[in-house]
């Protein structure tokens, strides 16, 4: 039968929207509640919407029942400090899974290599229904940060790098496109990120604010690229090579961020 999927995303794998007006907003991101959840590079979590309504960022398929990224319940306590973060996030009237705000640290390009990972954000998800996708408000005026994309984790030949300015929104398949982010900063990054089951009310969503699947490359040197590829490889061996050390085989995690 397989999943509903956007026509949208077809193509890349992701689509730009139009800029949100961020500067309008409180900055309700530094107002809510974050607990540590390990993910990729140095990062907290601060859900908005989870699994039974709790302050945790676990997947659904952990709990129990276990359950795919959808039908995300609320917390009270952080939708009151995050209001527009809230309405935002059930914008488009798709079901919503997990909701929550990323903060990230500052992360060169190399180490964002080595982050890249996919979702698993349709495990558990029935055969027939919405494929679920992630949606990326960028919450802080990173001018100098940017989103890096692949179909393949190690092949920089095709690389989407996508900037992340303040308002900047984006809506990825992420089980589908590696992805991290690049975060050159002093300050930690901000975004709010939600899974959003892909139907009719999300592709209107992207119609309204007209859903690009391409958008400027933001360029970097090619010395840093070169050297970004290098350091990938290096982080990625030294990583096989400590799991060699343990007997284990190495397991590409799939993770959250
Ligand atoms: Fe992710």
């Amino acid at each position: 039968m397989g999943y509903i999927k956007s026509a949208a995303l077809e193509e890349t794998g992701f689509v730009v929207l139009d800029s949100y007006n961020q500067e309008l907003d409180p900055k309700e991101w530094l107002d809510v509640e974050y607990n540590d959840w390990k993910s990729s590079g140095d990062t907290r979590f601060a859900p908005l919407a989870s699994a039974f309504g709790d302050i945790e960022c676990n997947g659904f398929w952990n709990h129990k029942p276990p359950r795919t990224d959808k039908d995300g319940v609320w917390i009270d306590s952080q939708v009151e400090k995050a209001p527009n973060l809230a309405r935002r996030a059930q914008e488009p009237g798709a079901n919503v899974g997990r909701c929550r705000i990323i903060e990230l640290q500052p992360t060169p390009y190399g180490e964002c290599l080595y982050n890249l990972h996919q979702d698993d954000n349709n495990r558990l998800n029935p055969d027939g229904t919405g494929w679920v996708v992630r949606g990326f408000f960028n919450l802080t005026d990173d001018k100098d940060s940017y989103f890096v994309l692949r179909e393949n984790r190690t092949d920089p030949s095709l690389e989407y790098r996508i900037a992340l300015p303040a308002g900047a929104q984006l809506i990825v398949d992420t089980q589908r496109l590696w992805h991290a982010a690049t975060h050159n900063g002093d300050e930690p990054r901000y975004c709010l990120i939600t899974s959003w089951t892909s139907g009719p009310e999300l592709d209107a969503y992207i119609a309204k604010y007209n859903g690009k699947a391409h958008t400027d490359q933001v360029e970097i040197s090619p010395e840093v690229f070169e050297a970004g590829q290098v350091e990938q490889a290096r982080r990625d061996a030294a990583r096989a090579a400590y799991y060699a050390a343990k007997g284990q085989v190495e397991v590409q995690a799939m993770s959250e961020a």
